[in-house]
């Protein structure tokens, strides 16, 4: 078992690119699926999740190459259509594979993709956009079969999920007709997917917003993309630097994607500062962080979910009281207990998690319950007195790229003590 050693209370100095977006490069890659030729992805993060996705399409048919940060896909061979249960629950988000697998073959035999530590993962709306745009499902025990040839048509999505409105999208450009999808989920790895479908020679317009339309039934050449950098990474990154103290600029992101979590940190007195795609903190490691009264999650452009941990441990250690509240996922707590074991004085009631500030953490023996409650834990370890050990990590390299090289490079006093790491 791997294993991270983390000794707290260095301050983070240094400037760094941040990895592409995990969120983006997954839909992406199912998205390849209906591409007219083959497909030349750049900034992809070396991650297991990819690996997954990367396995699916071969499964599928498809001739994958992965090279550095470069993967490239050719489906010209996908044929299959069929997804098994290890191979969707190899991945928390292959549901993403039903929209392109329907718009491609017009049938998609698959499982549920299974719960997750964040709580059950229902896929209701995904199967709903799917029936809106003339397909048949079928559910029993055995998984999912779904029959037809998409039609153009309305889906309205009665809360905007990020995955329904990707399905939604996939199965849309592959369709007979317009397609419109109202309430759709705004987060920019959204707007990144429509980028590159229409790089592909799709049209659709909106993502971004709340309503997308797309024309479907266009065909689609190759292409080659770049894929967004991403914004959970670089929130992660930013609390370490809230936490552990120092002067940190992150390249390579769209500042305005986490412009609610540098909000925070600017209310904790830390200093922001922003460009086009670079961002920097300022902590001075003799200047406390101030509590922030409240942080509530919400689909974007509200405070991202998957920043609530790491933001969470870096104010652990901080003046003042600070009220979460997680309104996006059942079960998004499970952190707490490890940062209780460091020291952090942190009470669940439901959706509600009051941080009373401590003056600092102790280091201590911790283990990930999921992926941004390991780079919490790292988060919290940073700033900590004294050493940590992060247990877990196949949590963590789901999202975050060599997190200890990464964290290196910014000068921290981190290594992993190899034992059976998973390669990505
Ligand atoms: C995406 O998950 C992200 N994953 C998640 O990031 C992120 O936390 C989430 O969006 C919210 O921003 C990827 O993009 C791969 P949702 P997704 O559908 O699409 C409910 C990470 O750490 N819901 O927007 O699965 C659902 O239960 C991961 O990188 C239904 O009820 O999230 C949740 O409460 C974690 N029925 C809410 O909607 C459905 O059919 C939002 O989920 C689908 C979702």
């Amino acid at each position: 078992m791997s294993v991270l050693h983390i000794r707290g209370g260095k301050p983070l100095e240094g400037e760094l690119t941040v990895q592409g977006a995990k969120n983006s490069v997954l839909p992406i890659l199912a998205a390849c699926l209906l591409a007219g030729g083959p497909v030349e992805l750049f900034n992809c993060p070396r991650l297991t999740d990819v690996t997954a996705a990367l396995g699916i399409l071969r499964h599928l048919g498809c001739q994958v190459c992965q090279e550095g940060h470069t993967i490239t896909v050719d489906p010209s061979g996908a044929c299959d259509s069929f997804i098994s249960e290890e191979q969707m629950h190899s991945m928390r988000s292959s549901i993403i594979f039903l929209g392109p697998l329907l718009a491609r073959t017009g049938q998609a035999d698959l499982t549920y993709p299974g719960g997750c530590e964040l709580g059950a993962r229902p896929i209701d709306l995904h199967l709903a956009a799917i029936r809106a745009l003339g397909c048949q499902v079928t559910e029993d025990s055995g998984g999912i079969r779904c029959r037809g040839r998409p039609v153009g048509g309305e889906v309205y999505l009665t809360i905007p999920s990020v995955g329904a409105t990707e399905n939604a999208m996939l199965c849309a450009v592959g369709a007979s007709g317009w397609t419109t999808i109202t309430n759709a989920a705004r987060e920019p790895e959204i707007v990144d997917l429509q980028r590159f479908l229409n790089t592909l020679g799709a049209r659709i317009r909106g993502a971004g917003s709340g309503v997308i339309t797309v024309e479907g039934g266009r065909p689609l050449s190759g292409g080659r993309y770049a894929i967004m950098g991403d914004r959970i990474v670089a929130a992660t990154l930013l609390s370490g630097v809230a936490a552990a103290g120092g002067h940190v600029a992150l390249k390579g992101v769209d500042w305005r994607h986490l412009a609610t979590v540098l909000g925070v940190f600017q209310q904790a007195g830390c200093r922001v500062n922003s460009w086009e795609d670079r961002v920097e903190l300022v902590r001075e490691a003799d200047c406390p962080l101030r509590a922030v009264s409240e942080i509530h999650t919400a689909p974007y452009p509200g405070f991202p979910t998957d920043a609530q941990a790491p933001v969470m441990a870096a104010l652990c250690a901080s003046r003042g009281s600070t009220w979460f509240e997680e309104n996006m996922f059942d079960s998004r707590y499970r952190h707490v207990p490890q940062l209780l074991r460091m020291g952090a004085d942190i009470t669940v009631r439901g959706r509600a998690a009051l941080v009373r500030g401590v003056e600092r953490l102790h280091g201590a023996a911790v283990a990930a319950t999921d992926l941004r409650g390991g780079g919490a834990l790292a988060v919290a370890a940073l700033g900590a007195r004294g050493d940590s050990v992060l247990s877990g990590l196949h949590h963590v390299d789901r999202g975050y790229e060599c997190l200890e090289e990464t964290l290196q490079q910014l000068g921290a006093d981190v290594r992993r003590e190899t034992g059976d790491r998973v390669p990505a």
